[in-house]
């Protein structure tokens, strides 16, 4: 581990992800607070200045030295699959953020993770609740889809070299994972929440709206065939075996279960400032 002098440490799990890159930015940027690396990979050679880094599997590893003398958690780690790995190592990280006497924990989860049935939401319904049960002061931050994630959607079906359909009904909110990294330090600097108000981006858009902007920027050659979900349900086409939570969730999808039902947060970057902005960027 890499001594730092700060007065405020934060440990954040899954910091080396698409979400945890932009807090440890975003906590680097506040003086007087200091950024700890919780990841399963060695620490690099070389590291910022001031960054810490403990090398732990939450699941598996002793947690003590990734909570010595940590002021508060940012928990956004999560390896997908079933989920039940991320309830084991959440229910171990909040035991040693309570032993450690940490001030404030922050849980991301996702917008509709109780409306929606896929399996990996159970999972973080589950995180919610082992959360709220903890002794240690808590936040619970509901979280809608990131704009990488809904380009991934559109994205892959049009790299198939064939016309791929998408379920173009489907309905999104989603945000720019820089303005969740914001949002999550101001919460994690201040007065623990409890449920937190649900964090979003500034429009709703379908699945078919999002793939149309995706092409037209990206300027990539593909094709996607819209198709309406009454069109694909079991029963009206006949599909064949299903998982049995297949309809439920895009169903969820399609009536917005995954968007913001009470007090929010908006980001203010579209999914197209979001693409424009990395292109800028890319050719900067
Ligand atoms: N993607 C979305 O649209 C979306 C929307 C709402 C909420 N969320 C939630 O936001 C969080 C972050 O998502 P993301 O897309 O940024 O994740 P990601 O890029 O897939 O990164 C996952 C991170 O989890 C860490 N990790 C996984 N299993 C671990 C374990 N057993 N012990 C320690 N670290 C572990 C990985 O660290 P190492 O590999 O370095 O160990 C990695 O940094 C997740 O909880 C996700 O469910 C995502």
């Amino acid at each position: 581990m890499h001594a730092s002098t700060s007065t405020r440490r934060i440990l954040v799990t899954g910091a080396t992800g698409t979400l945890g890159r932009h807090v440890i930015a975003a906590l680097e940027d506040q003086p007087g607070v200091g950024a700890r690396i919780l990841s399963r990979r060695e620490r690099p050679a070389v590291i910022a200045t001031g960054r810490e880094w403990v090398r732990a599997d939450l699941a598996t590893d002793s947690l003590d030295a990734a909570l010595e003398d940590v002021d508060g958690v940012i928990h956004l780690a999560s390896d997908k699959g079933s989920g039940e790995a991320d309830v084991i190592g959440t229910r171990r990280l909040l035991a040693a953020a309570e032993g450690a006497g940490a001030r404030h924990v922050v849980v991301i989860s996702i917008i509709g993770c109780d409306r929606i049935p896929l399996p990996f939401y159970a999972s973080k319904v589950r995180i919610e609740a082992l959360t709220r049960a903890s002794a240690i002061p808590w936040t619970i931050a509901r979280v809608a889809q990131f704009h990488s994630f809904v380009e991934r959607l559109v994205a892959a079906p049009a790299a198939l070299p064939i016309p791929a359909p998408i379920v173009a009904d489907l309905r999104f909110q989603p945000v720019d994972e820089r303005e969740v990294a914001d949002r999550l330090v101001e919460i994690a600097l201040g007065t623990p929440l409890g449920d937190a108000p649900e964090i979003a981006g500034p429009e709703v858009l379908t699945l078919g709206e999002i793939a149309t902007t995706w092409l037209a920027e990206s300027g990539r050659p593909g094709t996607l065939v819209p198709v309406a979900l009454d069109t694909i349900a079991p029963g009206s086409a006949g599909l064949p075996t299903i998982a049995p939570w297949v309809p439920g969730t895009l169903e969820g999808y399609r009536s917005g279960a995954n968007t913001p039902h009470g007090d929010r947060t908006l980001g203010h970057v579209r999914f197209v400032d979001w693409l424009r902005q990395r292109r800028a960027a890319g050719s900067a």
